[in-house]
């Protein structure tokens, strides 16, 4: 029998109030049954919801830097549960233990960023106008959050929005992917441990469709964090703007390494195959272009391919598997179809472009890392979102060539150039349209406490992370102070 999992509303674990559950399952092998999860629907949103608005109405009123030392407990817990987090994880969603451990690490990061915000948040005191007056900006929190999480990172970008909630004095209802909600639940307990109180954090399984849709109509959320696709990013945000709530958006990424002649070769090499394979191309900072001077082009290409030979893929769970399966078959059939895209559109294959089955590989999503050169921008594998193990390559002839290219797609979250001149550098820290760009560094990588998100199609203009996050989760609020004892007429009584 399978472990059957609840939801965690008001502190309390329940099922789902229809009873039904789905079934999660180890995409390394789909025999592999994890365990049963609650298939929620809108009366269990509902009621989530309830006990998320009584829970605001007490944890607004704890002191921020208390609200602090919670996240601190709850960054201890993830230190101490790391490596079970990351078992968990791989079990769940297919990439490699040291990138699980990673994943379990940018939580740990972000709790205590966070956690040290309680002490800072900072507002603005400024002189007023008028004598004996006293002027300050504050952030307040804004209510109940809803969090919609994806399945890639499925415990760093839950703690990406919830510390920051929290710290700032929202209550939420966690929604994690339906490939993922193992992690969620073993995130929960952590929280739970730490003494987070009743109705302040609550978690509810099932899908978008049913459990999404409901949070992001409900009149009791004040504000939607989504993390996913842009087609459903695209629903939400205008589901949020009919009703003017606030709605932050993280989505797709067609994230290129430009490769000028002058690079560090090896490097830049070793970067795109990071770039474009580490979690088989499944973060939406993957590599997907590379985008090559003609003079290296073939050095370049040859090297990489023999590089993507030798990955190992494998179960995530043998340390000597380098590359995991892919979450599941819908996204087994995407690459398939992009593959086939490619290939009708006239690019090269020049590695990979199927499944693989070979041996203990057989009952699991696994695919061989591919890569297309002869790519033009045009090109549909140029442009879209593939969000697997595909890496285009295209060459170009100048640095302005190269930034064009990079420029051609509607997103724009993560870039990167190799190159050693310090003056192309610095043109394409300017002229790239990305939320992130890395100098001779891969596209992936970025740290907790920097902004992170992106331009165009990507986002609709928030940051997550850094300091720009508490824009996100908190309103801000102009407070003015008279005490000079009479009616004193800003922009009248001065001039
Ligand atoms: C994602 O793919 O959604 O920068 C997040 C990185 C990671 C986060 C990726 N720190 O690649």
């Amino acid at each position: 029998m399978a472990d059957e999992h609840k939801n965690f509303i008001d502190g309390q674990w329940q099922a789902a109030r229809s009873g039904k559950v789905f079934e999660n399952r180890n995409p390394a092998n789909r025999n592999d049954l994890i365990g049963l999860f609650p298939a929620s629907g809108a009366d269990d949103v509902e009621a989530a919801v309830g006990a998320a608005r009584k829970g605001f109405d007490r944890w607004r009123l704890v002191p921020a830097p208390k609200r602090g030392e919670l996240l601190y407990r709850v960054g201890e817990l993830l230190r101490q549960h790391k490596e079970d987090l990351a078992r968990v994880e791989t079990r769940e969603m297919g990439k490699i233990l040291k990138e699980t451990r990673g994943d379990v690490q940018e939580g740990i990061d972000c709790a205590f960023l966070n956690a040290g915000e309680g002490r800072r948040l900072f507002g603005e005191t400024t002189p007023a106008e008028l004598p004996n007056k006293f002027a300050m900006s504050v952030r307040v929190p804004i209510g109940v959050c809803a969090l919609i999480t994806p399945w890639n990172f499925p415990l760093a970008i839950p703690t990406w929005k919830l510390f920051p909630a929290l710290i700032c004095g929202n209550t939420v209802v966690l929604k994690p992917a339906e490939d993922t909600p193992h992690t969620a639940q073993k995130f929960i307990e952590i929280l739970n441990e730490a003494g987070v109180p009743p109705g302040v954090v609550n978690l509810v399984h099932g899908r978008g469709e049913e459990v999404g849709a409901a949070l992001v109509r409900h009149a009791g959320v004040q504000l939607v964090s989504f993390t996913g696709s842009a087609a459903v990013g695209r629903e939400i945000a205008s589901v949020c703007g009919q009703n003017l709530k606030r709605v932050s958006l993280e989505m797709g990424g067609k994230n290129a390494q430009i490769v000028m002649e002058d690079a560090d070769l090896d490097l830049a090499v070793e970067g795109a195959l990071w770039g474009a394979f580490g979690t088989t191309g499944q973060r939406c900072t993957a590599t997907s272009r590379l985008i090559v001077h003609r003079d290296v082009a073939q050095k370049v290409t040859d090297a990489l391919v023999a590089r993507a030979q030798k990955i190992k893929i494998g179960d995530g769970l043998d340390e000597s598997s380098d590359m995991g399966p892919l979450i599941n078959q819908q996204a087994r059939e995407k690459v398939l179809r992009y593959i086939d895209i490619g290939r009708q559109e006239g690019a090269r294959l020049l590695i990979g472009g199927g499944v693989h089955e070979a041996g203990a590989c057989a009952q699991g999503y696994f695919f061989q890392p591919t890569i297309f050169d002869r790519v033009k921008p045009s090109m549909r594998i140029a442009r879209e979102e593939i969000f697997g193990p595909v890496l285009s390559i295209l060459e170009i002839q100048s640095l302005e060539e190269a930034i064009q290219v990079l420029n051609n797609t509607p997103y724009g979250l993560s870039s990167s150039i190799y190159t050693s001149d310090v003056g192309r550098a610095f043109r394409a820290m300017r002229d790239i349209e990305a939320g992130i760009t890395y100098i001779n560094g891969p596209t992936i990588g970025a740290e907790v406490h920097l902004p992170f998100g992106g331009v165009k199609d990507t986002g609709n203009g928030h940051r997550e992370a850094g300091t720009t996050v508490y824009d996100i989760f908190t309103e801000w609020k102009s407070i003015y102070v008279d005490y000079s004892g009479k009616l004193q007429k800003a922009q009248i009584d001065n001039n």
